[in-house]
């Protein structure tokens, strides 16, 4: 595996690479990388000639008084991890090879961006936007992996991929969980023993508002206040605990037939976030 700094030294390796008519796949992380991150990695390598795993913890998409200083950075050992799966390039590059002045332009997706995660950290979806839409310039991939964990963001690079017709197949890949149904996520490092067992509780709560749905319950309102207030009992500070429709991520009606409950929620100054998707009604097959 080769790591590279520079977007001029990678540049040489992507048009060789495009010379030779090989297919790219991107996975961009902000590093400290985990299982999730390396099923991303195990899927792209699968489905490109050669894989790019991007490290950039990119301060555009952190606000004033969030975790940019103390987000976890173990390079080495994220390298050590690449090289295991065999990928061919670990791009690495500094904050100011990437913003090397003031940046001007910002990639914003509108309406969805304001919602959810949007709402107690505002600007954080364009610093995201600006960075992949940045990362696919560089890269110039055919195909980029992310995961269904930050559901939100996934839906935000779709949707900006739509409407600027960027040239790059986007796929996602399910959450990977611990052995207690936590989502995995760098910022799970940050938990006390203590906050550590109750934090599977978000993914349970979940679970039991996806069988309170399945189960026909109508007044998804009762069930997001039930999850709420038991989520709350259990030491979490709820920021949303919303059931969408996963078109739009607007909240659900009982009609709708793709939902998503998407969740956030603190304990102490650790911020979780989570989701399940699902469909209500199973597809049926006409008979002949
Ligand atoms: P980061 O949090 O490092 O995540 C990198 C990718 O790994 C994202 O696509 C994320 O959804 C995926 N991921 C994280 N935890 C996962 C899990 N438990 N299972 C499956 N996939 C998981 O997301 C970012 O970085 C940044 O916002 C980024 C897209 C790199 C832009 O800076």
């Amino acid at each position: 595996m080769q790591t590279v700094t520079t977007i001029k030294n990678l540049a040489a390796v992507i048009k060789h690479w495009k010379r030779l008519g090989l297919s790219i796949a991107l996975v961009p992380t902000m590093g400290n990388l985990h299982a999730g991150h390396l099923k991303l990695v195990s899927e792209a390598k699968a489905k490109a000639d050669k894989v790019v795993v991007s490290i950039f913890v990119n301060p555009t998409q952190f606000s004033m008084g969030e975790d940019f200083d103390t987000y976890p950075r173990t390079h080495s050992q994220d390298a050590a991890l690449l090289a295991a799966l065999d990928v061919d390039v670990l791009f690495l590059p500094g904050v100011t090879e990437i913003y090397p002045s003031p940046i001007r332009t910002l990639v914003s997706v509108s309406v969805i961006s304001d919602l959810h995660c949007g709402v107690s950290r505002p600007r954080h979806f364009d610093g995201v936007a600006t960075i992949v839409c940045k990362l696919f310039n560089i890269v110039q991939p055919d195909i980029a992996f992310f995961g269904e964990k930050d559901f939100q963001q996934l839906a935000i690079i779709r949707t900006m991929v739509r409407d600027l017709n960027i040239p790059v197949i986007i796929v996602s890949v399910p959450t990977v969980r611990e052995a207690d149904g936590l989502a995995m996520s760098s910022r799970n490092s940050y938990l006390t023993p203590e906050q550590r067992e109750i934090a599977p509780k978000l993914y349970q709560s979940l679970r039991a508002a996806q069988q309170g749905v399945l189960a026909g319950t109508h007044a998804f309102s009762h069930i997001e206040q039930h999850e709420r207030q038991l989520l709350r009992l259990a030491g979490f500070a709820v920021e949303y605990f919303s059931i969408c429709r996963v078109t739009d991520l607007l909240p659900a009606n009982p009609s709708d037939n793709d939902l998503v409950i998407l969740a956030a929620a603190k304990l102490g100054k650790t911020r979780l976030i989570d989701n399940i998707q699902f469909k209500i009604k199973a597809l049926t097959v006409d008979s002949p």
